[in-house]
């Protein structure tokens, strides 16, 4: 299996986290998205741990939200001690109102609004990650306003290019996000953070992309940031206490991915780091992570009901389920894949290969291409889509006015709670004058 969090019954149902997914659709609806808190909460102890193990005592793990925000997954990283990377009003708002601590919120996104700034100062936000000259006037002074000093890391383009899909990749010079330290940017940025009388310059940030198996990529954007950080010392005798490497480590979405062990990727970049500030004489900075596709990815599993099994004589066959692009657009977008699995035919050889496609009014509508599935797989049977924890919900969309999905925790006690209600036909027009 794709995942240790799915096993399959006698009777050949595929079982997520012990239970019953042909019995959880039953009980929930369809379609439905099922989450593994024990897996959510063991994901951030691992970075937790192996952080503090391989950067020191101060170093710490910030959830990148944008991966899968409700409310109840800032109440994990609470209960797990970690940080949370936010990117918007909207993310901060469900952290706050779920009672997270927010002077572990780092504020991402290389264009904050005004509104926004208000309301992050206001819930006291303890990070901004500044991306740009305009963005460290307008911090700077909404702090002057609020009467405080506000804590910032500036975004860094450490210039790589780590060779993920480009819509994914964000560390490159030519980026809309962050100051290229090639071209002198990053340097005045720092000169110019230094000199605010409302800000706290902390230290910098980088991300170099998403869904990185390598450490490779972690070594080198180190090896930049720590090159940087030397030459902000001799230049303006600017101290760093803390270095955010950003987000990155990738799951696995089907058999062809390799499994990483986190642990050991993390000690690694540990000793490049302690190596490499030793051979620059530089203090260890507090390290940052951002992880947000690892800690949920794989603690998600979404299932569908089959409607229509077509057969085209010749062509091919198109397997449609009851949802699609509006709960998950990855195949659109980036032609993501997936493992498809007959979440009730789980013994049956799959010897059928089809496309399995979704209810939505356009034929880039599909989940997967070229999935094997048994033959015998017809209306009302379900699918399972497995790694679909990070980037589904919280990219999910009301196209062609279908309601999104519930999200069902199965919870870390046994239990199960639905933290996200499914949406109604009454909450789409609820905002329609
Ligand atoms: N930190 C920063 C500044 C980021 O921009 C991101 C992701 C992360 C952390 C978390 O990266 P992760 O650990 O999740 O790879 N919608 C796309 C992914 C976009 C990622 C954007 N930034 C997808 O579905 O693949």
């Amino acid at each position: 299996m794709i995942s240790d969090n799915l096993t399959v019954s006698e009777n050949g149902e595929l079982l997520f986290v012990g239970r019953s997914t042909v019995e959880l659709l039953a009980k929930y609806g369809s379609p439905l998205y099922v989450m593994d808190e024990a897996r959510i909460r063991a994901r951030m102890r691992q970075y937790a741990e192996a952080m503090r193990a391989a950067f020191g005592e101060s170093a710490l793990p910030l959830y990148a939200s944008k991966a899968c925000s409700f409310k109840e997954i800032y109440r994990i990283a609470s209960a797990e001690g970690i940080g949370v990377d936010v990117v918007s009003a909207g993310e901060i708002f469900t952290a706050h109102s779920a009672g997270f601590p927010m002077e572990k919120a780092y504020f991402h996104g290389n264009n904050k609004t005004d509104e926004e700034i208000r309301l992050a100062m206001e819930v006291g936000v303890g990070y901004f990650v500044v991306d740009s000259i305009d963005e460290l006037n307008a911090v700077d002074e909404a702090a002057a306003q609020a009467g405080i000093t506000q804590k910032i890391l500036l975004r860094i383009t450490p210039g790589i290019d780590t060779h993920t899909y480009e819509a994914v990749n964000t560390g490159k010079v030519d980026s809309k996000f962050g100051n290229a330290i090639e071209t002198g940017q990053a340097a005045n940025i720092t000169a110019r953070a230094m000199e605010k009388p409302h800000l706290a310059l902390m230290g910098f940030h980088c991300h170099v992309g998403s869904q990185v198996f390598d450490s490779d990529t972690f070594f080198r954007s180190a090896d930049i940031m720590l090159a940087f950080i030397a030459d902000m010392k001799k230049q303006y005798g600017f101290v760093t206490r803390e270095l955010d490497l950003g987000g990155g480590y990738g799951v696995r979405y089907t058999e062809n991915d390799p499994t990483i062990d986190l642990a050991d990727n993390i000690r690694q970049v540990g000793e490049h780091l302690r190596a490499s500030c030793a051979a620059l004489a530089l203090e260890m900075p507090a390290v940052r992570l951002e992880p947000g596709r690892s800690i949920v990815a794989d603690a998600g599993l979404t299932l569908y009901t089959v409607g229509t099994v077509k057969h085209i004589p010749g062509y091919k066959t198109y397997v449609t389920v009851d949802g699609g692009m509006g709960d998950n657009p990855r195949f659109a977008l980036y032609g993501s894949a997936y493992t498809v699995l007959c979440a009730n035919k789980m013994t049956q050889a799959a010897d059928m290969v089809c496309d399995v496609v979704g209810k939505y009014c356009e034929s880039g509508d599909i989940v997967q291409p070229a999935v094997s599935l048994p033959s015998s797989v017809c209306r009302s049977d379900i699918l399972a889509v497995t790694t679909t924890g990070a980037y589904n919900y919280s990219m999910a969309s009301n196209y062609n006015r279908i309601p999104r999905l519930p999200i069902v925790l199965l919870t870390a006690d046994g239990g199960e709670k639905v933290v996200v209600r499914r949406e109604t036909l009454d909450d789409l027009v609820q905002y329609d004058l």
